[in-house]
């Protein structure tokens, strides 16, 4: 392996190592601040002291995984520097500024208030101990944002010169509305949403099947986690496709090569499942339904969309000789990847949320999917992992679209075997960390029991 190779894999491995938390951190801040608000303006005296032990309980979850989420935020700003060190000289104008604005913006704020609304607890006015977690969730999703401009800005440049063989923000107004970041950041939140949801349904499947104690207050709890889950798992989707759309105009290649659509059609099929063959640029073999790819970028059922290999013509056109196709195959399966795991996960959050909602004792009698649904959390994880890696591996093989390639972009003193050790080296140090905040999470999740209470006070 080389160089370049080997520092993909590092890095990749760091950032999807990262967007393990981050997800989970974006949706689960803002059910924290809803259900915080719900805690204070209730007018259902019996319910705050159940509705406090919640919030305390879904906060001490969200602390581990906050914490984590930090912790490889800021192994991955070094990277920047260590491995991408030309990557960071021709982008640093462009890619400091937002990063500066996370930090100062989006970082200091949720973490300040964060620790004010830990230490807080009984200390504070209600009210501004609530304000503070809302606080907490529009700083994590402000930091999401600013993030997203920087990762926009490499799909899709906009407001900048190259002068001197740098890249030189000329219009920070464009960078931060560039539309790319629109549809990367709704689908974020969104898909944020969905991930917190399902682990507070996994949660909650858990605690009805093996804490009888805490089994009305969790019943009452999956009716409202199973509404935030459908909303963001359809957020997610409809968020997805309007993407897709976009996709069509500003990068044609990577929508092609998720479709493995090789030569220009219309109207375009949807292949459902094909044998890819790169080597070829061509499918061996597949099966697809007509002009459902037309359908679903341009809403008929005609309308062409430009195939791989005139794709590739056009971009030595412009950029001159190379191979510009990306891992089709890869993107193929990951965008399936994606969307099975969405339609599962909304199949579960319909059914556990109808049965809640309007058949508990039904629910109940499932021990069997109570029981066991803890093992399809990897799910939405497994759904992100596989979207961040279209976002990624579908703009290969460029670093930043149309002005610098992934290969002139690491850093030019690495060896092979220095960036090898500390791969193998972080690897090592996240799955211990994993494996301990997964554990710490299963004691807290196990230890807590919440009983919900009648309007004399009584436990239920
Ligand atoms: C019908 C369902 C979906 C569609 C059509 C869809 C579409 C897409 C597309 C086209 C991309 C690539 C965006 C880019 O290159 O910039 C993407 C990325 C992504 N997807 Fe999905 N998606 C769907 C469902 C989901 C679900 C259920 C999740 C997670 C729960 C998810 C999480 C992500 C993430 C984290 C990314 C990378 C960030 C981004 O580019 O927005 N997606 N998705």
């Amino acid at each position: 392996m080389d160089v370049v190779l080997l520092s993909r894999w590092q890095f990749a491995i760091t950032t999807i190592y990262h967007f393990l938390f981050v997800p989970v951190t974006l949706g689960l801040t803002i059910f924290l601040a809803l259900l915080e608000t719900c805690y204070v303006t209730t007018k259902r005296e019996h319910w705050k002291e159940p509705c406090k032990k919640l919030i305390k309980f879904f906060g001490a979850i969200f602390l581990v995984n906050f914490a984590m989420g930090v912790v490889t935020g800021i192994v991955q700003e070094f990277h920047f520097g260590m491995n991408w060190s030309e990557y960071s000289r021709f982008m640093g104008d462009i890619f400091g500024a937002p990063l500066a604005m996370e930090a100062l913006t989006a970082f200091f704020l949720e973490s300040t208030f964060l620790g004010i609304w830990v230490f807080g607890w009984d200390k504070l006015p209600e009210k501004v101990h609530c304000a503070c977690m809302w606080l907490v969730a529009i700083g994590s999703n402000l930091s999401a944002f600013w993030i997203l401009v920087a990762n926009s800005f490499m799909q899709h440049p906009v407001g900048f010169a190259v002068e001197n063989g740098r890249a030189i923000m000329t219009d920070f107004v464009a960078l931060i509305t560039n539309p790319y970041v629109i549809g990367e950041m709704s689908h974020t939140i969104f898909s944020g949403v969905a991930t917190s949801g399902f682990v507070l349904l996994i949660i909650c499947a858990w605690k009805i099947a093996r804490d009888e104690s805490s089994r009305e207050i969790f019943l009452q709890v999956t009716k409202a986690v199973s509404v935030y889950l459908i909303i963001g798992i359809m957020g997610a989707m409809g968020t997805g496709h309007l993407h897709a759309q976009y996709l069509a105009e500003a990068q044609p290649m990577k929508l092609s090569s998720v479709e493995a659509l090789w030569e220009t059609a219309d109207p375009a099929p949807f292949a459902v499942v094909a044998d890819i063959n790169q080597e070829k640029r061509q499918n061996d073999a597949e099966i697809t339904v007509p002009g459902l790819f037309s359908f679903m970028l341009y809403n008929k059922p005609e309308g062409a969309v430009q195939g791989i290999n005139q794709l590739q013509t056009a971009a030595e056109n412009q950029y001159g000789p190379g191979n510009y196709i990306p891992d089709v195959t890869g993107l193929f399966w990951s965008f399936r990847i994606m969307i099975a795991c969405g339609i599962v996960i909304a199949g579960l959050g319909f059914l556990m949320g109808g049965l809640a909602w309007i058949k508990q004792d039904l629910l109940l009698k499932l021990k069997g999917l109570l029981t066991w649904m803890p093992l399809l959390l990897p799910l939405p994880f497994l759904a992100n992992t596989a979207g961040w890696y279209i976002a990624e591996a579908g703009r290969q093989p460029w670093i930043v679209v149309g002005l610098q390639k992934t290969a002139d972009a690491v850093s030019p003193n690495l060896t092979t075997g220095e960036v090898f050790l500390t791969m193998a080296g972080f690897t090592l140090i996240y799955l211990i960390l994993a494996v301990a905040a997964f554990y710490i999470a299963c004691r807290i999740i196990k230890n807590t029991t919440i009983e919900a209470v009648n309007q004399e006070g009584r436990a239920l």
